[in-house]
């Protein structure tokens, strides 16, 4: 009966992994959003600053979402569908994702600041 109780457990804790997991990420990809927040917002109807609000960001066309900001020439005519990856490959290094973007963002170097600040937008961008 013990090993049986432990054994329960044990795929409890196992099953409630992948979703503690999630949480830490969107919480440490807050912070690692601090870095944006100079210029974005995230919540719906929030304001444009130098870069375009981000609500409803999954699953648009770059530059396509009606938020009423004057996009580059450049991300208008790059057609990316934001996703996890190409947000990745954008906030890694917009200028070689989307040369000439306006975002003078150097890029985050770490993946793991890139998966986390992924996970927070997704949880407060939808
Ligand atoms: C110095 C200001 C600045 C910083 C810092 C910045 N951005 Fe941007 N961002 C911009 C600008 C300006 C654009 C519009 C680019 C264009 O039109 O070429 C943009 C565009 C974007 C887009 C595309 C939006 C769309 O509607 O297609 C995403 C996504 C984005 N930024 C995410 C981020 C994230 C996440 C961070 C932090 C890791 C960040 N940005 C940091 C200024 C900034």
């Amino acid at each position: 009966m013990k090993s049986l109780i432990i054994s329960i457990t044990v795929s409890l804790i196992v099953l409630a992994a992948p979703s503690l997991a999630h949480a830490q990420d969107a919480a440490a990809g807050k912070k690692v959003f601090k870095r944006c927040v100079s210029c974005h917002t995230v919540e719906k109807d929030g304001r444009n600053k130098v870069g375009p609000n981000l609500w409803g960001i999954f699953g648009s066309t770059a530059a396509q979402r009606n938020v009423g900001y004057k996009y580059s020439r450049a991300m208008k005519a790059s057609g990316i569908i934001w996703d996890e990856a190409t947000l990745s490959s954008y906030l890694q290094n917009p200028r070689k994702a989307v040369p000439k973007t306006r975002m003078a963002f150097a890029g985050l170097k770490k993946a793991k600041q890139r998966d986390d600040v992924i996970a927070y937008l997704k949880s407060v961008t939808e």
